[in-house]
């Protein structure tokens, strides 16, 4: 699914993730391999997009809500579950932060 979706400069973290985050979530959830991407150039804002600041809920970018969003999902459904997650960092086309795991891509570029 691609997101066709342009966001002002007050647009809110919350606001960014439920418009594009959410729904794919619930794919997730269905059973797809889904990629959140994250690309510009540098000081556009990718790193407080998808991190933000992850101490405050309110300023909590994509990854920690996305997190969060399928522990929720899973908890609600009383379900037996295993979670495996991926965190990928390049800079400047070299790999700085890697995490193994399948389930749900998060990436940054
Ligand atoms: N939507 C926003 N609202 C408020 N501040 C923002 C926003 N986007 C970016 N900033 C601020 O702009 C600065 C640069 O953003 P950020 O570090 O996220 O860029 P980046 O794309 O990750 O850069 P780099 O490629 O160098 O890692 C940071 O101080 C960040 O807090
Ligand atoms: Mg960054």
């Amino acid at each position: 699914m691609w997101c066709h979706q342009a966001f002002g400069q007050y647009a809110t973290q919350k606001e960014v993730f439920t418009t594009v985050v959410s729904p794919i979530i619930d794919e997730v959830l269905e059973g797809f391999n889904c990629t959140v991407f994250a690309y510009g150039q540098t000081g556009t804002g990718k790193t407080h997009t998808m991190e933000g600041n992850m101490d405050d809920p309110e300023n909590a970018g994509i990854i920690p809500r996305a997190v969060q969003a399928v522990f929720q999902h899973l908890e609600a459904a009383g379900a037996e579950y295993s979670v495996r997650l991926s965190f990928l960092e390049l800079y400047n086309e070299v790999r700085l932060r890697v995490c193994a795991g399948v389930a749900l891509v998060v990436c940054e570029c």
